[in-house]
């Protein structure tokens, strides 16, 4: 197959860990005799310096034709000072509206080779955690008007509004009972139903849908705090995990520190086309940039869910998701990972270890 692909490389090391999954990339087209061609683009702090905006219109135009995209990470404290719709993450959040993805997939699971990474007591994790979070990414908080204002009481203030509409609720629940049907027929959909009204509705709608359209799947609800609690004494009672976009934001990093590190864990952002979004779901992480120590092995996985979630490429997710388990478990261990007796190398030699292993 011939596939043309975006590469929003980003900020801090988003150059490193996109070059990682880029090689890993151009091995499986060589096994497989597949076409990849890679297209950089700007998108955040690097396009702010270079165009003075987050998201230029040329990238947005060319995302959207390519086949998929692969991305880095963005941000940094050169941009902090920057007012809120300058900054690298607009970009972000303004590329997955434009390309319109509204269904964010990330799948925490532990790793054979990390039993130990994780910080919960062996007997919690030893039965196997997989956690699918399946977190709504066009609306929600992230998307609602916003604004500042001189409270005369209060003083200075300033206000998000949550919102969601039932269209944007049923067609994330579409995609949280698809793959259930897949896995274990059970979805715990969580919300703050106890507090908020847009959580009413989200309970509601999330409950009517899937008994409506998918009466074999099981859908439980739990309340955002509790989950947070839960995710930490018995994560291996989840499988999908279905909410909003703040809420599933929170808890995909919790449920990623459980299964180790947060260098693993990739994400895939789709809507209602093949053209997706893929990225690790770890920050641009500036403080070891461009030292050759960062894990590239969650953007190598992201490159994998590209293959699979928009390209039909089964076999050639399985030889990357492979290969990462087999460079595990030869010992190679990037610094966010290293345990006792394992052997540290960079993100560079992780990135060609694994291409090397497929
Ligand atoms: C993520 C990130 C982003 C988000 C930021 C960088 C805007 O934390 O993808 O989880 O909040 O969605
Ligand atoms: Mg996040």
């Amino acid at each position: 197959m011939k596939k043309h692909i975006a590469v929003l490389a980003g900020d801090g090391i988003g150059p490193e860990i996109t070059a990682g999954a880029v090689e890993v990339l151009k091995k499986v087209a060589a096994t497989y005799g597949h076409t990849f061609t890679f297209e950089p683009l700007l998108m955040g702090g690097c396009a702010i310096d270079a165009c003075g905006e987050p998201l230029p219109a040329h990238t947005v135009e060319r995302c959207l034709a390519s086949d998929s995209v692969l991305l880095g990470a963005v941000g940094g404290p050169k941009w902090d000072g920057l007012p809120g719709d300058k900054r690298p993450e607009k970009g972000l959040l303004g590329i997955r509206k434009a390309m319109g993805l509204y269904s964010n997939i990330r799948p925490a699971k532990l790793w054979r080779a990390l039993a130990d990474a994780s910080p919960l007591k062996r007997e919690l994790v030893e039965k196997g955690v997989e956690i699918i979070v399946v977190r709504e990414l066009t609306g929600g908080i992230y998307f609602g008007e916003r604004g500042t204002c001189t409270d005369a009481d209060m003083g200075e203030t300033a206000w998000d509004t949550e919102k969601y509409s039932v269209k944007e609720i049923e067609r994330i629940t579409r995609i949280a009972c698809e793959l259930a049907q897949k896995r274990s027929g059970r979805i715990v959909s969580v919300d703050k139903a106890n507090v908020l009204e847009s959580s009413r509705l989200w309970r509601r709608t999330v409950h009517a849908f899937a008994t409506k359209y998918y009466p074999d799947v099981t859908v439980a609800d739990m309340l955002v705090d509790n989950c947070a609690m839960q995710i930490v004494k018995d994560p291996t009672q989840f499988d999908v995990l279905l909410t909003s976009n703040m809420f599933g934001d929170i808890l995909s990093d919790e449920a990623a520190q459980v299964t180790g590190s947060i260098g693993m864990l990739a994400s895939s952002s789709l809507g209602d086309t093949t053209c997706g979004l893929y990225e690790p779901i770890h920050g641009s992480a500036p403080d070891i940039a461009g030292r050759d120590v960062a894990n590239p092995i969650a953007t190598i996985l992201a490159a994998a869910m590209m293959l699979r979630d928009s390209f039909g490429m089964t076999r050639e997710y399985a030889a990357i998701e492979g290969a990462v388990e087999r460079t595990l478990e030869e010992g190679w261990r990037t610094a966010d990972i290293l345990s006792e007796g394992m052997k540290k190398i960079g993100c560079h030699e992780m990135a060609r270890r694994i291409a090397d292993n497929i």
